[in-house]
């Protein structure tokens, strides 16, 4: 029976390579066809992605993009919303230019379409491989729907800086965990079928290293060691592309002294000889112009420099589309070249199936049927409150009851177009659901919500109105501070409980929102400080796309619950947890530091020669700080729930292993109070010694377990070699024998430890 079944798994998975084989030849040779048709202009044409410009529905054929496209010179578009634009601009290309080729329609698809779902630093807190897939997903069926078929995600920027306002677009710290999660992203999108008319395109980005800029400042220089590129920062890339992503954006940063748009190395050499990446990669957005003032050349060299490098397609800068031919004719590139990005564009195309039909991802009926639906918002809803992080809950403050009378205060409370956090190009933001919105309804007449804002984001203006874009508006308040505060004590008054809701508006995270000081704005501490004489309960609702510093708000209030920017139903889902209907799950996935000097502050880092020893703050001579401790504010994989786990003594099935073997790791966890919950259980080891250091932990593996009050579950992981190599110093993927530890527990600090050898 057993002989059977490997017999015909191999016959299935040969039919399968053969299909395949068939399927590629059949698409070499339609690509092939149609290049030999292709003047030059055409094929740099294809290389060529403009922004969407001046494209008006009805006018496209008349526009400035729309001239371009009858003349063959634009490959695609990107970041057009709405499917009467998308369908009329496709129409231009396939009827009024020479060739007919079909556009590619991307967009910056990051955290949902028109259904937002948390920013990606909050996905990544659910540290739920099936739910962030389920969200790639929804996100993918709507965006389909309504013309996209490529999307500019995952972002696979592990980043240790939490002064980089693109963190948020990131999954966090770590590269196992960031490998996970771009790989289910790539799932939820690509689906197993390219060409289905609901799934599209990936592009993982930003290849690479650009959450290392220096200093955390946007679009800084990045200056790295091959180890820790192949060790740490490669790692979530690599998900994205063993997951199957059928695209790559370079990002704008420098790597080994070259800009990532011209680093040959990393663009052939790694991916696609190292990594076997077959896709197409595009730069950022005019990567190749910027490489002028990174001081690189002219348009003219750094545009056959990218080439060269390996890049396909040409974002916004037009440095393909204006200066290729000339460096042809000057024998700066070759041919060759320019058909192979051709090849890749049409590639991409032809799987998506735009050649069968151009329409497919533009179906008005679809559109109006499948984007925002209630099943997606309930979707969305559930995941947002399962993303969201319990820092502190003193006395069990929360969950509070529906019967309660709430002081609602803070410039975060009542603010819907800043629900759905950064980059939310599709997002609706008048249909956003405030918290306020959230609470209210579910209490119903149960309760009552007194509201008070009682400050600004900001009290400065200046930085207000810098953060205030996009439509993302926080509705400064012109009063002067004193006085919202007294409307805040007063609501304050009437109430059982203060939940104040506060920390970054949507725009002080993400793209060129770098912040040097991480801290609630000073105005806003007033406020907590005024609320906190009260003596009324303080429950600080945060709302921020990095890691912030707490530490005054972890000293001075009772619960602290991180909410990120959740989506388009945050404001349910914030209200869910608040009362208890969802108990939290989440764990954070980017260490919250005490202080900005503790900046860069991750879990795996190396032991050093002089380690100080554990639970001390000081010693002379010791690698540590005079003024702080070593240890951060929040570790890595820290979530609170509202009942509490206790994990046994993990026992190993073997206490030594050799190649091809395997060791299971069993052990108990129960919940040992009054809630229902979910556990994220994490696994992690350490590499006693080896030929480079290694990290005190590493991340190996986690699970979520739902648990019922009282309840005690066995849980178990399994390892074998492979989760114990590393790239040594000859970039060798190898596992050395010797002594490792295990250790497991709720969080990368708090953990129960055992221990085995490699032979
Ligand atoms: C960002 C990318 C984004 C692109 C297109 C750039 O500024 O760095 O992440 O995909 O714009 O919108």
């Amino acid at each position: 029976m057993m002989k059977f079944t490997l017999v015909s798994l191999l016959f299935v998975a040969t039919l399968n390579a053969f299909a395949q084989e068939q399927g590629n030849k059949k698409m070499d040779d339609f690509i092939t066809d149609l290049m030999a048709k292709m003047t030059l202009e055409e094929k740099i044409g294809q290389l060529n992605l403009p922004g969407s410009g001046d494209i008006v529905t009805g006018q496209a054929a008349n526009s400035d993009i729309g001239r371009k496209i009858k003349e063959g010179n634009v490959g695609g578009l990107f970041n057009i919303k709405g499917v009467d634009k998308i369908r009329a601009v496709q129409k231009v290309a396939v009827e009024e230019s020479r060739l007919k080729i079909p556009l590619i329609f991307g967009m910056d698809v990051i955290h949902g379409y028109q259904t937002v779902f948390p920013i990606p630093l909050g996905l990544a807190s659910t540290w739920d491989r099936a739910l962030i897939e389920q969200s790639a997903r929804v996100a993918a069926q709507e965006a389909s729907a309504d013309g996209i078929c490529w999307t500019f995600s995952p972002m696979a920027d592990l980043s240790r800086d939490p002064r980089w306002g693109r963190i948020a677009e990131g999954h966090g710290e770590d590269p196992y965990l960031g490998y996970e999660m771009a790989a289910a992203m790539v799932r939820g999108y690509q689906g197993n079928d390219l060409s289905a008319n609901n799934t599209i395109m990936a592009c993982v980005k930003h290849f690479a290293l650009y959450g290392a800029s220096e200093a955390g400042r946007d679009y800084n220089t990045v200056d790295m060691s091959r180890l820790r590129m192949y060790n740490e920062y490669f790692a979530p890339y690599k998900g994205a592309i063993d997951a199957g992503a059928g695209s790559v954006m370079a990002s704008f940063n420098e790597v080994d002294g070259i800009p990532a748009t011209a680093n040959k190395w990393l663009m052939t050499e790694v991916l696609r000889n190292q990594w076997g990446f077959d896709g197409f990669i595009v730069t950022d957005y005019t990567g190749i112009n910027e490489m002028i003032d990174h001081g690189i050349g002219g348009l003219k060299e750094v545009s056959a420099l990218a080439l060269q490098a390996g890049i396909d397609m040409d974002m916004v800068g037009e440095g393909f589309l204006t200066t290729l031919k000339a460096s042809l004719s000057e024998g700066k590139i070759t041919e060759q070249q320019i058909d192979q990005a051709c090849r890749r564009v049409l590639e991409a195309k032809y799987k998506l199936g735009l050649f069968d039909d151009p329409y497919k991802y533009a179906d008005p009926q679809r559109s109006a049927r499948e984007v925002y639906t209630e099943e997606n918002r309930k979707i969305a809803r559930n995941i947002a409150a399962r993303s969201f992080v319990l820092l502190k809950n003193e006395g069990k403050v929360l969950p509070i009851k529906k019967t309660n009378s709430i002081a609602l205060v803070g410039p975060l409370a009542n603010a819907k177009e800043n629900m759905a956090g950064t980059w939310s190009v599709a997002a609706d933001f008048s249909k956003g659901i405030s918290v306020m919105q959230g609470l209210q309804e579910l209490m119903g007449q149960s309760g009552r919500v007194h509201y008070a804002k009682g400050s600004n984001v900001y009290s400065d203006s200046t930085l207000e109105a810098r953060v205030s874009v996009f439509g993302k508006n926080t509705g400064w308040d012109r009063r002067p501070e004193k006085v919202l505060i007294d409307e805040a004590l007063s609501a304050a008054g009437k109430a059982d409980v203060i939940v104040a809701v506060m920390g970054e508006a949507a725009e002080m995270s993400g793209e060129s929102s770098s912040r040097t000081d991480i801290e609630l704005p000073a105005n806003q501490r007033r406020l907590i400080e005024a609320l906190l004489t009260t003596g009324k309960p303080v429950v600080l609702v945060v709302f921020t796309g990095r890691p912030l510093v707490l530490k005054w708000e972890h000293e001075n209030i009772q619960a602290i619950l991180n909410v990120w920017f959740g989506g388009s139903e945050a404001g349910y889902a914030v209200a869910d947890v608040l009362f208890g209907d969802v108990v939290p799950s989440g764990k954070i996935t980017s260490t919250f530091p005490q202080n900005v000097g503790q900046i860069p502050i991750f879990y795996n880092h190396k032991n050093t020669g002089r380690p100080l020893p554990e639970g001390q703050w000081f010693q002379k001579f010791r690698s540590n700080y005079l003024d702080v401790s070593n240890e951060p504010l929040y570790p890595f994989g820290y979530g609170l729930s509202y009942t509490d786990f206790r994990y046994g003594q993990p026992i190993l099935s073997r206490n030594s292993m050799s190649a091809g073997e395997e060791i299971e790791i069993r052990f108990s966890v129960t919940n040992t109070g009054d809630y229902d919950a979910e556990e994220v259980v994490q696994l992690y080891i350490r590499d006693m010694v080896g030929s480079i250091t290694r990290p005190v932990k590493e991340l190996k593996d986690f699970k979520k377990v739902m648990l019922k009050k009282g309840e005690s579950s066995q849980v178990s992981f399994t390892i074998d070699i492979e989760d114990l190599k590393f790239y040594n110093s000859d970039l060798q993927f190898v596992a050395e024998p010797g002594e490792f530890k295990v250790f497991v527990g709720g969080n990368s600090r708090d953990v129960k430890e055992a221990g085995f050898t490699l032979k």
